[in-house]
């Protein structure tokens, strides 16, 4: 089967593997040159990945009969429903169902409005009068996040990005002003406490269909500290629950994800294509932070790497409402992602610098390599401002996976930053101590 994958980072570098192991012939869009994806593909488009009407072309042209869109900008400018118009259903959501992610009040909104369980005390902002109304309503323990999208990078966290009330404020101001997000609205909400995590589904518009449970880690530094970036790296457990996380609590966090599927259909935008809800799991159960309109990155190298079934169907599935479980079996292993990012990432990256990848080294480590945003030129690989490439290790138990991860990554190098924290056993225990502490049990 021909199929169009549009995005050029890791997460679409592990979709476009996904597909060509179930069979597909594969044509990409993205705007950089990833070496991953240019080679599995028949051919490829290096083009904007917004621009809507070159997109459709390009699939009309090679005869795409099912597309699959990574990024959530794409879904933003209508890409899933202009191609699904011209002939190529997509297993992606349209424009007016990937609202979920790109307007964060419409997505608050929803919950409400369904009385969804797992929501979170929140105010819509327009200007800067109601902030001060909105924060004499919710306290200054809040996070303020910029409705529309911000690659992840907008959300500020008092305690954390904000210290005092002042501090809130002029932020508030600064979205308002600069429209952050594209357009002056802020969402406030109540801050949680507990421990994150993802889960991603399948959905065909009326059934979901969960994939294992994935803990994604947004700040840039060590020890979880730092800006919020797109994410720095991410594991899953053979089970598919993490350390923290008990099977009652993962169940409640699928049952919402299906209360939003069903509220998007009642409300006339049934969703097709693969959710993802991000969690906060506090004393209270699973509460929601946000939802994507499309697979997590790098969340999506871990599920996609244990995938055992046939994507291909998967995909069909989504985009032709026959979703089903039979296809989508996930090996029974743990999974580690660790993202190697340029230099300065989060704040000010050092783009157009070389990075040595030995292929063949990390292979031999028993490593699995996606590229991300990366150029390719003459053999070489450059950095962007975005991050560069990911690497996975399957087995087992996470600190074997991660254990693999570590000794591929000394294969990679130049001016690049890792958070080597991330699944180490040190790291894992002390999340689990803490959602103890959190639950009011004994550690
Ligand atoms: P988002 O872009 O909505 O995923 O937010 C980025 C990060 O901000 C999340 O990964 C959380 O760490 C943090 N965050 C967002 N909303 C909340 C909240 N209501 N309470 C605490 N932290 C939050
Ligand atoms: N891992 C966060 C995201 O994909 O938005």
């Amino acid at each position: 089967m021909k199929v169009l994958a549009v995005g050029g980072g890791a997460r679409e570098h592990a979709i476009v593997a996904a597909l060509v192991r179930s069979g597909a012939e594969v044509y990409s869009c993205m705007k950089n040159r990833n070496p991953g994806i240019v080679r599995l593909s028949k051919e490829c488009l290096f083009a904007d990945d917004h621009d809507v009407a070159k997109v459709v072309e390009f699939a009309r042209a090679k005869g795409a009969e099912l597309a699959i869109i990574g990024p959530e900008g794409p879904l933003e400018a209508g890409l899933s429903d202009g191609l699904s118009k011209a002939g190529t259903p997509a297993a992606s959501p349209s424009q007016s169902a990937a609202r979920i992610e790109t307007s964060k009040s419409f997505m608050r909104g929803l919950l409400r409005r369904h009385r969804i369980r797992g929501s979170v005390k929140y105010e819509i902002v327009d200007d800067v009068q109601e902030m001060h109304r909105a924060l004499e309503e919710l306290g200054e323990n809040v996070v303020v996040k910029p409705t529309g999208l911000t690659g992840g990078k907008g959300v500020k966290v008092f305690g954390e990005h904000m210290r005092t009330k002042d501090e809130i404020i002029a932020y508030a101001e600064e979205v308002l002003s600069k429209r952050i997000g594209g357009s002056a609205q802020i969402v406030l909400e109540e801050k949680l406490v507990g421990e994150e995590l993802t889960i991603q589904a399948f959905s065909d518009g009326k059934k979901v269909v969960p994939m294992p449970a994935v803990q994604d880690h947004k700040r840039a530094y060590e020890g979880d500290i730092g800006p919020n970036t797109g994410g720095m790296g991410s594991y899953s457990q053979k089970d598919g629950l993490l350390p923290f996380l008990r099977k009652d609590e993962y169940e409640a966090a699928v049952r919402i994800i299906g209360n939003v599927i069903s509220a998007l259909a009642k409300d006339g935008s049934e969703y097709r294509g693969t959710i993802y809800g991000q969690f906060m799991l506090t004393k209270d159960g699973p509460k929601v932070i946000e939802f994507n309109a499309r697979f997590g990155d790098p969340e999506a190298m871990n599920v996609l790497s244990l995938l055992d079934g046939d994507f291909v169907a998967i995909c069909e599935g989504m985009a032709g409402g026959t979703v089903s479980r039979r296809d989508a079996r996930f090996a029974p292993k743990a999974s580690v992602c660790k993202y190697v990012v340029p230099e300065g990432y989060g704040t000010k990256s050092l783009a157009g610098e070389e990075i040595v990848v030995d292929e063949r080294a990390i292979e031999k480590d028993g490593a699995l390599l996606y590229y991300a945003n990366v150029n390719e030129q003459g053999g070489k690989v450059f950095t962007t401002t975005s991050r560069s490439l990911g690497i996975v290790g399957v087995s087992e138990e996470i600190a074997q996976a991660e254990g693999i991860v570590e000794r591929a990554l000394k294969h990679v190098s130049g001016r690049i930053h890792v958070r080597h924290d991330i699944a180490k056993q040190e790291m894992l225990d002390a999340k689990v101590r803490r959602m103890a502490g959190i639950r009011g049990e004994q550690a």
